[in-house]
């Protein structure tokens, strides 16, 4: 077998649905599957899944593709590994199997990143790396966390990596591009070096910590480039990714020697962002490992600050979060040093929820001298437990409330019953209010449309192929004669098209997928006959034939040659009666 038809196999004996299915609530609607199409913002069903054709495509982010493309993007895997995990799922063994890479326009970025990684890990290990090794080993950071974290050092002088990289044949001004040059010299210098991962795995920029204190930021990041996004980034994300589905849960931490720290104690299902707060991003990409969400920062003023700004940020998209509550000067790091691993983990079995903790924090807003105050309080606290499901824990909040200011619980539970509905009427009124998003759709001619058909029908009823064959249809522009051909390319050479397979074989030509896209989502009346097909084909030519006058008539009025007029006007003269 051929990679294709490996690639082919796996694919067909795997059910969209059920991998889907797995990942997100799906919902049978007529002979296709509807859920939330995790792929943008989003609380309606807008993305379908079909069995029958084996893709997906979601009706508002236009996000379409197959079990590959799905998983590639939900995951933040690559093609290969995505297709491995599908094997081994369906035990197939692979033997070292491995499909081309996908080309990049990245590729030159990525080489350039790796190779800076490798030469900042030899700078550690080498006589000028001394001063860092010190650094780390007073830290108590060992020879093995080194490794596992492919930590660095960048050297003291100016331009040995630029002088490196120069001579690998990479250009200064991409090297001054991807935020390891500036002006012929390399912008880290002297400072211990974490490289930043994308979620898939791959460098994408540097952090490097100076080892002496001094006037300098403590840690200088590569500056953004159309790779590294500070707001994207989650340090670890591709590590925990594993860890997080073995534990069923996923901790937010603040900083890199966190995170690093408590790996060395075997807890890995960790991501820090770096130093800001959380964005949308980061929350969509954190929601996928686990929704079982722990947040573990610095036990500080601005780290109490972080905890309520994220948790606030969960709530929003209806998770509550829980809390691991360290002391005042600890962070995680510190901390694991001082109690150990198991009174780490100790902590983490006993995170609280994040009302329990804001209720906390609350209170420290308020004096609770007039009763008025203590009202507020009250009433501040009840609005903080009206989204939990759970009575028990309701029950355990206002009874405290009750104790701890000598009020009857009923009535707390009365007024509680009370907010709660005022509250739902409130959210009711809102749902109404809140315009439900319509899909866009964009007007199509009925050129575009024809030729979106043809390949539609193409892809999904191969005797359309040798029929668009036969009438030596010719699409007019480069991209869509393009299409056409691999269409014909893919059929011919494996004897069977369907969007799903034809779809992974054309992933590498982005340019193309786009359009295979558009068509992708298309949901067509399969009932069509050999004469609307012809009349599609028509309405082709049609179009060929006045695009074809018009460049001549534009010949004739760019010329002075009247032989050329002459002709070009024959040439029009039987294109209108059809004889050419
Ligand atoms: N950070 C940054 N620039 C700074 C300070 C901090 O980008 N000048 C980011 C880093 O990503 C850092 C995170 O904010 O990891 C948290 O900061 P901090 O807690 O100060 O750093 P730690 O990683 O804990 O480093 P250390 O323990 O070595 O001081
Ligand atoms: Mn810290």
């Amino acid at each position: 077998m051929n990679n294709q038809d490996i690639i082919n196999e796996i694919r067909k004996k795997t059910d969209i649905v059920d991998i889907i299915g797995e990942k997100i609530p799906l919902e049978k609607r007529g002979k296709n599957y509807f859920g939330v199409c995790p792929f943008h913002d989003d609380t309606n069903p807008s993305m379908s899944v079909s069995r029958e054709k084996q893709i997906y495509t979601c009706f508002s982010c236009h996000a379409t593709g197959n079990v590959f493309t799905f998983l590639m993007n939900y995951e933040h895997k690559e093609f290969n590994q995505v297709l491995s995990d599908l094997a081994k799922r369906l035990g197939i063994t692979l033997n070292g199997f491995k499909a081309k890479e996908m080309p990049s326009k990245y590729k030159d970025w990525y080489d350039i990143y790796d190779i800076a990684n490798k030469f900042y890990q030899n700078n550690l290990m080498s006589r000028e790396g001394t001063d860092a090794r010190n650094y780390l080993e007073k830290r108590n950071i060992d020879q093995e966390t080194i490794k596992e974290f492919n930590l660095g050092f960048s050297l003291k002088d100016h331009d040995t990596l630029t002088k490196l990289l120069v001579k690998k044949g990479y250009s200064l001004d991409l090297l001054n591009k991807v935020g390891l040059t500036s002006n012929d010299y390399d912008i880290y210098h002297n400072r211990l070096m974490f490289p930043l991962h994308d979620l898939t795995g791959r460098v994408i920029g540097f952090s490097g910590r100076i080892i002496t204190p001094g006037k300098q930021n403590k840690y200088l990041n590569t500056k953004e480039t159309e790779l590294f996004k500070k707001g994207r980034l989650l340090y670890h994300y591709h590590i925990a990714k594993e860890a997080a589905r073995i534990s069923k849960s996923i901790i937010i931490m603040e900083g890199f020697m966190d995170i690093i720290r408590a790996s060395t104690i075997g807890v890995k299902n960790t991501v820090a962002t770096m130093g800001t707060a959380l964005t949308k991003e980061h929350i969509k990409d954190i929601r996928r490992l686990s929704n079982n969400i722990i947040l573990c920062f610095d036990g500080d003023a601005p780290g109490i600050k972080a905890t309520l700004s994220a948790g606030e940020a969960f709530k929003e998209e209806g998770i509550e979060t829980k809390v691991i509550e360290l002391s005042g000067d600890d962070d995680p790091d510190t901390y694991i040093l001082k109690n150990g691993g198991a009174a780490f983990k100790t902590l983490i079995n006993n995170a609280i929820y994040f009302s329990d903790f804001k209720i906390k924090n609350i209170s420290s807003n308020y004096n609770f001298t007039s009763s008025e105050d203590k009202a507020n309080y009250i009433h501040e606290v009840m609005k903080e437990i009206i989204d939990i499901d759970d009575p028990v824990r309701i029950e355990i909040v206002l009874k405290d409330l009750a104790k701890k200011f000598e009020i009857g619980y009923n009535t707390l539970e009365k007024s509680f019953q009370e907010q709660k509905a005022k509250n739902s009427k409130e959210n009711i009124k809102k749902d109404i209010i809140i315009p439900v998003k319509q899909p866009q759709q964009e007007k199509k001619d009925k050129y575009q449309k024809a030729t979106l058909a043809i390949i539609y029908y193409m892809l999904n009823k191969q005797e359309i192929i040798d029929l668009v064959e036969s009438k030596h249809l010719v699409f007019p522009t480069g991209s869509l004669r393009a299409l056409e051909s691999e269409i014909v390319y893919f059929y011919h050479k494996y004897g069977f098209i369907n969007e799903a397979d034809f779809y992974t074989y054309l992933a590498p030509k982005q340019e193309l997928i786009s359009i295979l896209s558009e068509v992708m989502s298309l949901d067509l009346n399969s009932n069509i006959t050999k004469e609307d097909i012809m009349d599609y084909i028509n309405v082709i030519k049609e179009y060929n034939l006045k695009n074809e006058i018009k460049r001549l008539e534009q010949k004739i009025n760019e010329t002075t040659d009247q032989t050329l007029q002459i002709k070009y006007a024959e040439e029009i003269r039987k294109l209108r009666i059809g004889e050419s």
